[in-house]
């Protein structure tokens, strides 16, 4: 009986070492120590044994079976190590892969280009509060508290007295209040209204300009203007002045450009009309300058706004606002 266990075992040995895969280790485990193995079909005769044979065999038995089971485990430790190995292998010779580049989100390409053109003119970059005092947003330009102006802009109230700023204006005010003409800023930043769909976000970005000083005319207005469009989209970008409305400039103007997406051909982008209104503008009004204790006698000016996500939007020819805001990197690395 002995002699029979060492030999199993020995053949046991010689075909273990001849497995070279998981599959083939599983199949060996089960010959030899399953349910119905050749080991396990030893151990249950040995209670046939006499007993004076019984211990010494069955101590033999056991102790090949302990044997089996470590070698099994130790082949099955060593055929996951090499698979491990195969993956983590790597051809040094391949290139490397490109590391992602970040560069400015194209509306702050915008505000900076805006600002770059009106600086090279002489003006001034200034910031101003997000969070606003209803007096800066509304009042000192000359927008009463039960004027209908203030409906056209959703305002996001934060008490009765301070609001997020609806518009750049509020900025000139500041300006004005703190220093005496001749002043020339530029005024970029946030501007919030409650409003959202495919031309409108809650949050977007305005530039204000602003210049006072002795003998401004409307002429200069245009001039800076059409300077500032043509520098923007083209020198040969057809350019309109508009009459229109504000409660801080008169008289008031909107500047429209010749349709980018058409030509001026009239298209859905331009609702037909050819044109496109980039920007609102005027004569800074008396009654703002009563405000800032300017002399309307002796100094005019002149101011303007624009939104920068419709600037950008028809220079890179992009027709949803939201896609500005949502960090889609597709978007975002085509600038
Ligand atoms: N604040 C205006 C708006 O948000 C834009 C604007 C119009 C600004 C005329 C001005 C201006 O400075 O003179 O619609």
């Amino acid at each position: 009986m002995k002699e029979q266990l060492l030999e199993l075992e020995k053949k046991a040995l010689k075909e273990l070492a001849a497995v070279g895969d998981p599959g083939g280790l599983e199949e060996f485990r089960v010959k030899y120590l399953g349910k119905k193995g050749l080991l396990t079909g030893f151990m249950k005769k040995v209670g046939a044994l006499p007993p004076d044979e019984r211990p010494g065999v069955g101590k033999m038995a056991n102790f090949i079976k302990a044997n089996l089971s470590e070698y099994i485990d130790q082949a099955r430790g060593r055929m996951a190590l090499k698979k491990e190995k195969r993956v983590s292998f790597f051809d040094v010779t391949l290139p490397g892969r490109e590391p992602l580049r970040g560069h400015l989100h194209p509306i702050t390409q915008v505000i900076r280009e805006v600002c770059q053109i009106f600086s090279r003119m002489g003006f001034r970059i200034v910031k101003g509060p997000n969070v606003e005092l209803d007096y800066y947003n509304f009042e000192a330009l000359n927008i009463p508290k039960d004027h209908p102006a203030r409906d056209m802009q959703d305002t996001f109230y934060i008490s009765e007295n301070v609001v997020l700023r609806t518009h750049t204006s509020p900025i000139q005010v500041r300006v004005m209040e703190a220093q005496q003409p001749p002043v020339s800023i530029i005024a970029p930043g946030k501007v919030y209204r409650r409003d959202s769909d495919v031309s409108h976000t809650p949050m977007f970005h305005q530039v204000e300009g602003l210049l006072v000083d002795r003998d401004v005319s409307f002429g200069d207005l245009k001039g800076t203007l059409t300077s500032f469009l043509h520098q923007m989209f083209g020198s040969d970008t057809a350019l309109r002045f508009r009459p229109s409305f504000f409660p801080f400039t008169e008289p008031s103007a909107e500047v429209d450009i010749q349709c980018v997406m058409c030509g001026g051909e009239g298209c859905r982008t331009c609702s037909h009309t050819g044109w496109l209104e980039i920007i609102g503008a005027g004569m800074v009004d008396p009654e703002v300058y009563r405000f800032v204790n300017y002399d309307p006698e002796i100094f005019s000016g002149f101011a303007f706004g624009m939104g920068i996500e419709r600037i950008a939007m028809l220079k890179y020819e992009i027709d949803d606002i939201q896609l500005f805001f949502k960090n889609d990197m597709r978007f975002l690395r085509q600038f």
